[in-house]
């Protein structure tokens, strides 16, 4: 069976939803079978003469919807299995695009019924009863929840492929990765003195690419840094990310300035990490040629020996892996395959002073044009020559025991690429 988005708007102003969802934009989601949206009436499950949907507010105030004929118009349009529930209200939850994703889904398996309040809102016992979501469209008053169910409506429709006119619209929108959207320009080339930025006219897709992530970064630095931390931020990245880990210089136990050595499991763990969040190259960094020929033949048994027919994903990860005898090398060989310096967070799970909060090294990345490079210390942690050089260091990552962090390397590396690297 071709499954289909099913909505139900339950309101008391059934024409002002009508008249929306028989625009031309819907229009097309409805026409293809994949949207199917109902608008019922409250009035039309009210049992006196006069449709009575709402009274007055015990305790003083203004009007509320009753319970009675809410739940009916509800039942009407799903059992309660086969529903969910969602409630405008400005005491909701903000409403965004992953709760809209969430919608959308849900609205596949089952009704999404949306019930509008007016007046001061709809009695606080339907609610317990029926609502299953309560949002809110921002932190201001309507007069009803028309137009927030609405917007739902909408923003959940432009999601059924074939609604919005170019697929990849959708895909590129504000919020897909988290970010804000690019400016946008058309015709004339010129207006009344004000140009369209060059790289939009000279036909290159690299250079059109690049300056709509440019912009879009700006903009959501200047206008809502409070985003970033959610967002993906790798297709912002100029040069992309890798990920260094490093067996000299670290501190061993005692504090002292060691060499420590290749473990197996930091060379399957973290290279399926970096494959799986789109980090280009995972360097191994030791100064012991033995220990580079033993990662070397680890890896080439699951690139081109028997490994890689028996688990080909595992093959994808082991590719990512390069050794280097030190970090300078690894760095020197980045610098040189993207014509860059590399910007280098360098990682640590002791406090260090002028260290960065994650959310501070996401931000900076997205105004640097270097590549990313994520320094990890294996046994206790990098030694201070290597912080001290780094372009950042991050605080580390803690949990709420403050008197215990001893986190692995593939757990700190997993954390932190969710953290930058991260689909929501
Ligand atoms: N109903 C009235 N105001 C609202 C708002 N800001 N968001 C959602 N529902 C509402």
């Amino acid at each position: 069976m071709k499954s289909s988005v099913k909505i139900s708007v339950i309101t008391a102003f059934p024409e002002l939803v009508k008249g929306f969802v028989s625009s031309s934009v819907l229009g097309r989601g409805i026409a293809s079978g994949k949207l199917e949206v109902s608008v019922v009436d409250i009035r039309d499950y009210t049992s006196g003469a006069y449709r009575q949907i709402d009274d007055y507010s015990f305790g003083g105030g203004g009007m509320v919807l009753m319970p009675g004929s809410l739940e009916s118009a509800l039942e009407s349009v799903a059992c309660r299995e086969g529903r969910c529930v969602a409630y405008p209200t400005p005491q909701g939850i903000p409403l965004h695009q992953e709760l809209v994703e969430d919608l959308y889904r849900v609205s596949m398996t089952k009704r999404l019924a949306i019930v509008c309040g007016h007046y001061e809102g709809v009695d606080e016992r339907f609610v317990e009863r029926n609502v299953d979501v309560e949002f809110s469209i921002g932190d201001f008053v309507l007069t009803g929840g028309e137009l927030p169910a609405i917007a739902l409506v909408d923003a959940i429709s432009r999601l059924v492929k074939g609604v919005v006119g170019r697929e990849r619209a959708v895909e590129e929108d504000s919020f897909f990765s988290g970010m804000l959207d690019h400016p946008h320009y058309t015709r004339p080339a010129n207006f009344k003195g004000s140009a369209v930025p060059e790289a939009l006219l000279g036909g290159s897709h690299a250079a059109i690419d690049s300056f709509r992530k440019e912009e879009a970064a700006r903009r959501t630095i200047s206008r809502r840094p409070d985003i970033i931390a959610r967002a993906d931020i790798m297709p912002y990245l100029k040069k992309g990310a890798y990920v260094v880990l490093l067996h000299h210089p670290v501190l061993d136990r005692n504090g002292q300035k060691s060499t420590t050595a290749i473990t197996g499991m930091d060379l399957h763990d973290i290279s399926r990490a970096c494959r799986t969040y789109g980090v280009k190259k995972y360097l191994i960094v030791t100064p012991l040629a033995p220990q580079r020929e033993m990662v070397k033949k680890i890896a080439a048994h699951w690139i081109a020996g028997y490994g890689a027919g028996f688990n080909p994903d595992r093959k994808e990860a082991m590719e990512l892996i390069k050794t280097c005898a030190s970090l300078d090398g690894a760095l020197k060989w980045i610098e040189e395959r993207e014509k860059a310096s590399p910007f280098t967070v360098a990682t640590t799970a002791k406090p260090w002073s002028g260290g960065l909060n994650w959310t501070g090294v996401k931000r900076r990345l997205l105004e640097v044009s270097n590549p990313a490079v994520f320094i990890f210390g294996t046994g206790s942690g990098l030694h201070e020559e290597v912080l001290s050089r780094s372009s950042v260091v991050m605080r580390p990552i803690s949990g709420g025991n403050r008197d215990y962090n001893h986190l692995s390397v593939r757990s700190a590396v997993g954390i932190v690429l969710d953290r930058f690297f991260g689909f929501r």
